[in-house]
């Protein structure tokens, strides 16, 4: 029996994947898109849909960042008003370890597998810069190496409170129930906790941080993760690196599912698909988006600099950087200069401008070519255990996942590597999941 391959759908979010500036691009704010985008994974079956979470607006040389998608509604709300309009999917919400409190969030997520009879997934991120902190009046208040620390006991904490009252009855006929008392580095809290235990004891717990510490963070409390590692041989390299953490902590290979973020692009034949490719890399990847990115590594103000012309050959202000805020792929660059040199080799030599440069180093499609040949490469990836199936991220919302739900699922569903209708209600059954006790 081959492995069974996990879909999800990602709301499309606030980066230059998402084309807002396409002619069949709808609102990113009105219910009927979070609808719509919902209602067609379901028909498809997959597990579950996405929510991304941004806490505070991107700012760029001290402007608010307009050129993708700016801001987005509240998770809890949006999941909520989801779980009226859908049966089975399972519905995942980004939630901030660091800025938030356990007992809140707690409440939240029973609440939401409650009212969904079992679908609830929370994605845990830490989050990294003191520029979000400032929106809850925290700033830098804890340091990055000190995140995971929070987020482990928060998640511990959060536990504790989803399995404090195992029946609504209890509160009637267990004085105790509900109460805890909780005292640690980074919280000391006592009370009771109002919500009975919901269907899946409590959410499934998503990961998304990449460093060891987030890993390790994984590998030790979540039940899927949502990774960066969507190709051939870096996704074994993940996949084989985060399965073999779990045996420290006592758990199955199967207790840990790794799901990447894959972008696609569909066509009726091979050429065609490529060249759609094409023309959305260039819609990604505006001149004034291409010039953003290069100010994001250089940390200077390249607004002068013409898009369709050669790389600055000043080199980038290593200071601290200035110019981008609320962005994570500022401090991807580690050492600017030496990116800076490798870019403007590789432009020279292949004869490059600034915004075909950045074309070819920022994020491309993972899955591109006919359905048949998309469906070949997804079974293929998740065979090999570079995954255990991808958190889509379609470019067009809402309607971007419609032709990969039409022609690319029924294909997986015919060689057997995707379920044709949901064995279970829940999301846990979805991912093959234990309850927890
Ligand atoms: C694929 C992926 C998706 C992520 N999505 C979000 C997100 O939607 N919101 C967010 O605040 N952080 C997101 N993060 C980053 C997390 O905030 C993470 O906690 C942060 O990168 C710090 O952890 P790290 O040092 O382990 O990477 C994402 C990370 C990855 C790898």
């Amino acid at each position: 029996m081959p492995k069974q391959i996990h879909l999800a759908a990602h709301f499309p979010g606030v980066n230059n994947t998402t084309v807002w500036s396409d002619p069949e691009a709808g609102s990113h704010i009105e219910f009927s898109s979070f609808v719509k985008l919902a209602q067609t994974a379901e028909r498809a079956k997959f597990d579950f849909f996405f929510l991304a979470e941004g806490l505070r607006l991107r700012e760029q040389g001290g402007q608010i960042y307009d050129l993708d998608v700016v801001g987005r509604p509240d998770t809890f709300t949006v999941l909520a008003a989801l779980a009226a309009v859908t049966t089975h999917l399972g519905l995942a919400g980004t939630i901030n370890s660091t800025f938030n409190e356990p007992y809140e969030v707690a409440r939240q997520f029973a609440s939401l597998d409650h009212l969904s009879d079992g679908r609830a997934a929370w994605n845990v991120v830490t989050s990294w810069d003191a520029f979000t902190g400032e929106n809850f009046r925290r700033g830098g208040f804890l340091a990055e190496q000190d995140r995971y620390s929070r987020a482990t006991q928060f998640l511990e904490t959060a536990k504790e409170l989803f399995a404090s009252v195992p029946a609504p009855e209890d509160f009637l006929r267990d004085p105790a129930a509900g109460t805890f008392a909780h005292k640690d580095d980074h919280f000391d809290i006592a009370g009771r906790f109002n919500v009975p235990r919901s269907p899946q004891g409590r959410p499934v717990i998503l990961q998304a941080g990449d460093s060891d510490a987030g890993r390790e963070f994984a590998a030790a409390t979540a039940d899927a993760i949502f990774s960066r590692h969507g190709t051939l041989a870096e996704g074994q390299a993940f996949y084989a690196d985060v399965k073999g953490r779990l045996p420290r902590y006592g758990r199955e290979r199967d207790e840990l599912l790794v799901l990447p973020a894959a972008t696609f692009v569909l066509g009726d034949t091979e050429n065609e698909a490529q060249e759609k490719a094409r023309i959305v890399r260039r819609q990604q990847v505006s001149g004034a988006t291409a010039i953003k990115f290069l100010e994001q590594l250089w940390n200077r103000d390249l607004s002068s600099y013409d898009p369709d012309g050669p790389l600055p050959s000043v080199d980038p202000d290593v200071s601290d950087n200035h110019i981008a805020r609320g962005r994570a792929s500022v401090r991807m660059h580690r050492d600017p200069i030496a990116v800076a040199t490798e870019w403007r080799a590789r432009a020279e030599a292949e004869k490059l401008s600034i915004r075909e440069l950045i074309i070819e180093v920022t994020g491309r499609q993972n899955f591109i070519g006919t359905p048949d040949s998309v469906a070949t490469s997804i079974n293929e990836l998740v065979q090999a255990d570079a995954s255990d199936g991808f958190i889509l991220v379609p470019h067009v919302t809402p309607g971007g996942l419609d032709e990969f739900a039409g022609k690319v699922v029924p294909l997986l569903q015919e060689r057997g590597v995707f379920r044709t209708d949901y064995e279970g209600p829940t999301l846990r059954d979805h991912l093959g999941l234990r309850v927890p006790e």
